[in-house]
Order: C-alpha cells, then sequence, then structure tokens
C-alpha cells in the first residue's frame, strides 16, 4: 500500500446551548456541532514535527500536537474559521480535524471512536480536565445529550433526527480563558453547587424538548433560564448580557452565553435572524449565522 505524503482532516467548531460548567460536576450538558471549523493540513518532511510557517511558537499548541504526531517528520498547518477562545471549540475542533488529518496520512479513515479517544488527549493539554462535551460532539456531528457520570461510563446520546435551529452567534469580542473559568467555579464550591444542579436539571428538560422537536418559542426561554443561571455562577460580563438584552430586542425567542464565559459568544435562537443581524449590525455588534452540521452518514 502507498500511504501519501500529505493529507487535510476538517472537523465542525461546536455551541454549548445548555449545561456548561455544570457538565464538570456529572450532570448532562447539550451540545451542537456548527457549521464553521478548523481544517489541519499535514505534509511529510524532515525535521522535528510541528507547525509549520508560524510567526511565532505556543508552546501549549506544540505540546498538543506533540500529543499525537510520531517525534519526527510531519509539518502541520491549521485554518481556522472558529474565533479563538470564544466558546466556539476551536481547540477540541483542531484536535478532531488532527486526528482526522493523521489517520489520511496513514492511508486510513478515523471513525468517530478514534476521532473521541485521541481528540480528547488533544484537548487535555488545551484544558486540563475538560468534562469532554466539545469534543465528542463535533467528532460525532448533529446535536448531542453527553453526561459524565463521577463513576462509571460517559453516556451520549445524538438526538435523532438531527434538529435544525435557526441559531445566531454573537460575539463579544472578548476572550475567555476556560482553564481560569473552570478553576473560578470550583473554587466556590459548595456554595454554588445548587446552581450547577439547577443548570443540569433545565439542560435534561431541555434536551427532553429538542428530542421531541419543540419549537423556538418553547426553547428559547430554556436558553435565557440557562443565561441567568450563568451569571448567577459568576461567568458572565456585561458585554455578554447586553448582547443576550440585544438579541430579544431584536426579536430572538431566546439567548445565552455559550461556553465557559468570561467572555466569548452568545448564541441567539432567532426564528427571524435577518432582524438579528438589522438589530446587531446598527449597534456595531458582530453577528454571523451557523447551522447544525448532520453528522456524516459513512455507507454499510
Ligand atoms: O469554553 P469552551 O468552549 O471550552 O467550553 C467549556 C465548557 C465547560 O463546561 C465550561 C468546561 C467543560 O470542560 O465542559
Amino acid at each position: 500500500m502507498t500511504v501519501p505524503d500529505r493529507s487535510e482532516g476538517y472537523a465542525p467548531g461546536k455551541l454549548i446551548l445548555a449545561g456548561e460548567h455544570a457538565v464538570v460536576y456529572g450532570h448532562p450538558a447539550v451540545a451542537a456541532a456548527v457549521s464553521r471549523g478548523t481544517t489541519v493540513r499535514l505534509a511529510r518532511r524532515p525535521g522535528p514535527s510541528g507547525l509549520d510557517g508560524a510567526p511565532r511558537r505556543d508552546e501549549r499548541l506544540d505540546r498538543a500536537l506533540r500529543e499525537v504526531l510520531p517525534s519526527e517528520g510531519i509539518g502541520v498547518s491549521i485554518e481556522s474559521e472558529l474565533p479563538i477562545g470564544r466558546g466556539m471549540g476551536s481547540s477540541a475542533s483542531l484536535a478532531v480535524a488532527l486526528v482526522r488529518a493523521l489517520a489520511r496520512l496513514e492511508g486510513e479513515e478515523a471513525d468517530a471512536a478514534r476521532c473521541v479517544a485521541e481528540g480528547f488527549r488533544v484537548e487535555r493539554v488545551f484544558h486540563g480536565t475538560p468534562s469532554g462535551v466539545d469534543h465528542t460532539v463535533i467528532a460525532l456531528g448533529g446535536v448531542v445529550r453527553f453526561r459524565r457520570p463521577p463513576a462509571g461510563a460517559v453516556e451520549i446520546d445524538p438526538i435523532r433526527p438531527c434538529p435544525s435551529l435557526p441559531l445566531v452567534v454573537l460575539d463579544s469580542g472578548e476572550a475567555g480563558d476556560t482553564g481560569r473559568m473552570v478553576a473560578s467555579v470550583r473554587a466556590r464550591r459548595p456554595a454554588v453547587d445548587g446552581t450547577l444542579s439547577r443548570i443540569g436539571a433545565l439542560a435534561a428538560d431541555f434536551g427532553e424538548a429538542l428530542a421531541s422537536g419543540a419549537s423556538p418559542a418553547v426553547l428559547g426561554p430554556c436558553l435565557l433560564e440557562n443565561h441567568a443561571l450563568l451569571a448567577e455562577l459568576g461567568v458572565s460580563t456585561p458585554a455578554l448580557d447586553a448582547l443576550v438584552a440585544l438579541a430579544l430586542s431584536a426579536g430572538a425567542e431566546g439567548a445565552k452565553l455559550a461556553g465557559a464565559g468570561g467572555g466569548g459568544v452568545v448564541v441567539a435562537l432567532a426564528t427571524d435572524r435577518d432582524r438579528l443581524f438589522g438589530v446587531a449590525a446598527r449597534a456595531g455588534a458582530r453577528a454571523f449565522p451557523v447551522e447544525v452540521v448532520i453528522p456524516e452518514r459513512r455507507e454499510p
């Protein structure tokens, strides 16, 4: 068999629709793979494996790449459509795209199990103790209910048929640091355990509603309640609160911060997306649509 000397892998980004932070402590979350992502290109070449053509070195990125690449012989280039550090899963998307590209360089296709297992190793370098929801939904596509119980196997429940949702992302322009935000919530336990449990219960209800085909008019208020609970946890910011208010003023059915917070993006559910884009443009806010990425169907 001839193995290729270059390869490419793509993976989408994600948005957590319900349950971030609570998912770190064994509660359920619901996340969607979305239509912006990361392309990783690999090429065989002499010398230590690593990023080619990068203007400056990023020590954490180098360590993440070394987690799955052989120490010698592979050059990496990365093209991302995801804003970095904004809760859209840029690191998990990179992780899964890398695993896919590496498998192709070996003349294989990475299946979902390999993407989840190896993607998690890479994601751990970026975030220390991730729940795993990000790279799991990115590897599987679609909308996934996810829970990592304190003991026992991870529960992964893809919602079928995959819901189509009128999602709009509003970018605060500020980057949040996931590790720092997770640590700040952990430092406030057990005082915030009640809030975390309420977020978990809300995520379970949201997952049920989505699975039974609920409309944006039903789902939207769950997003708003989830945002209020995240604000109570202390992970929202004035800019994120203002974007949620802006989305509501433009008729969105609901909106919440998505990801770890402390910056990042707001996800809105807005049947009239054009109205929201108009209001956002007039307010000078960056807004763009995303679609849920339908899971790949492989031929048997
Ligand atoms: O900020 P992001 O996109 O990495 O999302 C983090 C989600 C958390 O629940 C806060 C952390 C985790 O590991 O699940």
